[in-house]
């Protein structure tokens, strides 16, 4: 199994980053820990991951201004490989340019049950409100603070007599079952067949006039009352694989595909030469490939009077 790179970003004490790291040693996890980097050198969770033989950056954001440092941040992640990144206890509010650099691709754990206690002091907040219950939550990181979508909650029941320490104790607890959970299905979520639909359907269904049936089982995109022009396969015949099929334009194209990318594009059984089978479950998807592709192939099949208008279209 290719395991997906995380970069985690902390700023003192790091148990959720050791939750992250120590799950990871678990050879069934799908990410590994490429980088924990640190905006205060002192960061006691630098030393346990130093002692756990991963790799560390260290380098303080005073005197620098917000972008400068990201801009820091971000060249040693990007130089560790590093593909998703955990926020796990990173006290710096992130510059714009950061974001959207890792747009889709960093997430962040917050102790309380979000929408609720966005910011600091979220316990308190919560014992004061008269809550039964408080919780962590792990979101995708998006421009404003503790917001973006939520990606899984865990619950915690407040206790007669909690004071703020003992109830962030034990949402600490939940907080490292949350943490390493969530992050696992983020980044294999690229390989789920469901996502990978989605990406296809976005797409194809953009194309004009484009619908979608099922067809032996498999979904399939055509022209409405026409042909087909796309299929997606998801261990056909128990093949294990994840694919879409799409027509071909020239007659040498299956062949020279499969030549230049022999791991990616194949002969799809039972199609003939004028199909060709694009993985999806590589994790490497170009998607604006896929897009060329499925409008390529839309045009094999599209009536003159649609190729027309789709000409127009395109001129402007
Ligand atoms: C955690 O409570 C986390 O939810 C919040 O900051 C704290 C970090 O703790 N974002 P640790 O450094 O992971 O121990």
């Amino acid at each position: 199994m290719v395991k997906a790179k995380v970069g985690v970003l902390i700023s003192g004490r790091g148990s959720n980053m050791g939750a992250l790291l120590y799950a990871a040693k678990h050879p069934a996890c799908p990410y590994e820990i490429a980088l924990v980097a640190a905006n205060d050198p002192d960061a006691p969770g630098l030393t346990l991951a130093a002692a756990e033989g991963i790799a560390t950056f260290a380098q303080s954001h005073k005197g620098l201004k917000r972008a400068e440092f990201d801009a820091i941040i971000d060249a040693q992640l990007r130089a560790a490989g590093v593909e998703y990144i955990a926020l796990a206890g990173y006290m710096r509010l992130l510059s714009p340019e950061f974001v959207a650099g890792w747009e889709g691709r960093m997430l962040n754990i917050h102790p309380s049950l979000l929408p609720k206690y966005k910011g600091l002091d979220t316990h308190q907040r919560a014992i004061d409100a008269g809550d039964s219950h408080a919780g962590c939550s792990v979101h995708v990181v998006t421009a404003e603070l503790d917001d973006g979508p939520v990606l899984g909650q865990i619950e915690v029941a407040i206790l007669p007599g909690d004071s703020a320490g003992t109830l962030a104790g034990r949402i600490l607890m939940a907080e490292h079952q949350l943490y390493s959970r969530v992050l696992a299905d983020f980044v294999t979520r690229e390989r789920q067949p469901e996502w990978l639909l989605g990406k296809v359907r976005e797409r194809a269904l953009a194309l004009p006039q484009a619908d979608e049936v099922t067809s032996h089982g498999m979904p399939c995109f055509g022209i409405e009352k026409g042909k087909k022009f796309a299929y997606f396969t998801q261990d056909h015949h128990g093949d294990g694989i994840i694919a879409l099929l799409v027509k071909t334009s020239a007659p040498d194209e299956q062949a020279m595909l499969i030549d230049s990318d022999p791991a990616r594009y194949y002969r799809p059984p039972y199609f003939g030469d004028g199909w060709v089978g694009i993985r999806l479950d590589l994790g490497d998807t170009d998607w604006d490939h896929v897009a060329e592709r499925l409008a390529r192939s839309w045009r094999e099949v599209a009536p003159r009077k649609l190729l027309g208008l789709m000409d127009v279209a395109e001129e402007f």
